[in-house]
């Protein structure tokens, strides 16, 4: 079966959204595994929103998260709780909108491109299981539009 995504190429960001959450679903349609659905959202975001990175870094000890499944330039692997943008969305479990990146304390530049960032937490039964993380190489690139989307994503894994 073909797994190609159809996309939008001159829409507006909630265009692109509406048209993909369908396709995600029905790429996770009847599948479990977290890591396989993981790998396909990335690529799905990365390709139909253009993003600079897309990613997930995952709980692997009770203060550390994990590189995961990403599509973009390759970055670092390892961030503890309460550190960077992704760190301090898991510390807070909250949803982070850093529209420049270089005002963030602490902030974790794996690629000198990314100049705004969001991540969202990733719960399973009440419990921070990790973050998606979204870079962008623009200035600003983010907000409450992204972030209904993308937690609307995340609500469809199983
Ligand atoms: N900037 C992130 C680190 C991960 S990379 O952006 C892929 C942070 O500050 O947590």
């Amino acid at each position: 079966m073909a797994e190609d995504l159809t996309l939008i190429q001159d829409g507006t960001k909630e265009e692109k959204y509406e048209s993909l959450i369908p396709q995600i679903r029905g790429l996770m349609y009847g599948e479990t595994n977290l890591i396989a659905n993981l790998a396909n959202i990335a690529a799905a975001l990365k390709e139909s929103l253009g993003f600079f990175w897309v990613g997930f870094y995952l709980v692997d000890k009770e203060d550390e998260l994990v590189l995961g499944p990403f599509q973009g330039p390759v970055a670092c692997t390892r961030i503890k709780k309460g550190k960077g943008v992704c760190g301090s969305s898991w510390q807070r479990d909250q949803t982070l909108i850093v529209p420049n990146v270089d005002e963030f304390p602490g902030h974790i530049a794996c690629a000198s491109a990314s100049k705004s960032e969001i991540v969202l937490p990733i719960k399973k039964d009440g419990k921070i299981i990790g973050v998606l993380d979204v870079d962008s190489d623009q200035l600003n690139d983010f907000d409450e539009t992204d972030q209904r989307y993308l937690q609307q994503i995340l609500d469809l894994l199983p």
